[in-house]
């Protein structure tokens, strides 16, 4: 199906031509400044980085190791330990199913979270496939795991916990620190996708004990195509990729100076306005939320806030709007302002989300819930407009 296809079915091409951007989960701008720290690395400094026996092959070589030593820094650890991938997808596949793989002779068992991206569940599903045995723990009702059932499910033959630090749906943040104490003290391996947090709310991964982190550049203000695992010294994988040996050897596969520079140039630049930006980010999240809390609703219809506001990322936002039909709610909605209904995979797959209904919310609660990402370019006037959109959607979805 191509664009124009796609948007007639869509019934957006009577949109305005700008409406405001508010799914920066599902992804961000690439940062000006970080097109133009790409921009040599397409067509002048285009050399593989695997040549260093020649002058633009070595350029291009430099260009990786700074990105590297940049990422690393920023993660705290040594530059090896930094393995360049296509993307968090990527990276999860590669901790959870590479941790599992070169772990096989010591157990069998591997844990993790109802509310987690497919890109985790599916790995694991696969891994359950093969033989595994899989525990997927719950959530309380604002989205937080309980440490206790955490502690519950491990077993003597545990290898892996794969527990995300913020959730792409609700913002919600788990307690990475505690969970990381858990594992370190019964030797269990601990993956944590930080695709969402990273370059949003402070972190220390390596510090607090994490031994594998999942990044994503699109996340950040950086390229799509790019991400990262992080690796705790010491701690070995199963390749997944297997070819030419680059990347240590755990991911095969030329190298991409442009995506790999945008990739350091991005985290440099959100970890430099990440306070500021939070904070911002977070006054207008609530004034959107204050808002569309003071609308006065169809008879019928309440606004339920999901997630967990004390420990959620500052930019997001999501609600469910009970007693409306979610597909003519989003109907209405698409024409006013860019928002989701939860993760950009489970919208294309069409299903409720699993996040929301691990949260307890039914399927059609999951249909009628909004997903709004606030981003660096969000104004007060883009939240004003969201909110009149969210008002005269209402009016024209509400049943009972
Ligand atoms: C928490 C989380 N993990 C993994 C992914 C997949 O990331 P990528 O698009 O880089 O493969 C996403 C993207 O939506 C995400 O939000």
């Amino acid at each position: 199906m191509d664009i124009n296809c796609i948007e007639l079915c869509c019934g957006l091409t009577a949109l305005p031509q700008i409406v405001p951007y508010l799914d920066h989960n599902a992804t961000t701008p690439c940062d000006p400044a970080v097109v133009d720290a790409m921009a040599p690395y397409w067509s002048e400094a285009f050399a593989n980085p695997s040549q260093r026996g020649h002058r633009p092959g070595l350029a291009a070589a430099v260009a990786v190791d700074q990105a590297r030593q940049t990422v690393a820094a920023a993660c705290g650890v040594a530059p090896s330990r930094v393995i360049f991938t296509s993307g968090a997808t990527e990276a999860n596949n590669l901790a959870i199913k590479g941790l599992c793989e070169q772990r096989l002779g010591q157990g069998r068992h591997l844990v993790t979270v109802a509310t987690e991206h497919v890109a985790v569940l599916e790995p694991c599903r696969y891994l359950e496939r093969s033989g595994f045995t899989l525990t997927v723990l719950p959530v309380r009702p604002d989205g937080r795991l309980e440490l206790e059932a955490l502690t519950a499910a491990l077993q003597p033959d545990t290898v892996l916990v794969s527990v995300m630090a913020a959730n792409n749906e609700t913002g919600v943040l788990q307690d990475v620190e505690a969970v990381a104490d858990l594992c370190r003290q019964r030797g269990i391996a601990y993956h944590c996708d930080a695709a969402q947090a990273c370059g949003h709310v402070p972190m220390d991964p390596m510090g607090w004990g994490v031994d594998l982190l999942s990044l994503s550049g699109h996340k950040f203000y950086g390229p799509k195509g790019i991400g990262a695992l992080v690796v705790r010294p010491g701690l070995a994988l199963a390749p997944q990729l297997h070819g030419g040996g680059q990347e240590g050897g755990y991911r095969s596969g030329s190298l991409s100076p442009p995506l790999i520079v945008g990739l350091a140039k991005a985290l440099t630049l959100a970890l430099q306005d990440q306070q500021e930006r939070g904070q911002r980010l977070r006054a207008l999240r609530e004034g959107l939320w204050h808002g569309l809390n003071g609308l006065k609703l169809p008879p019928g219809v309440e606004l339920l806030r999901n997630g967990c506001p004390a420990h959620g990322l500052p930019h997001t936002l999501n609600v469910t709007v009970r007693g409306v039909d979610g597909a003519r709610l989003h109907g209405q909605l698409r024409r006013r302002v860019a928002l989701s209904s939860g993760s950009s995979c489970s919208s294309a797959s069409g299903k409720p989300s699993h996040v929301l209904r691990a949260l307890g919310r039914s399927s059609a609660e999951s249909a009628a819930s909004l997903r709004f990402g606030l981003g660096r370019g969000t104004t007060a006037a883009d939240v004003d407009q969201a909110v009149a959109a969210v008002r005269d959607a209402l009016a024209l979805a509400a049943y009972r």
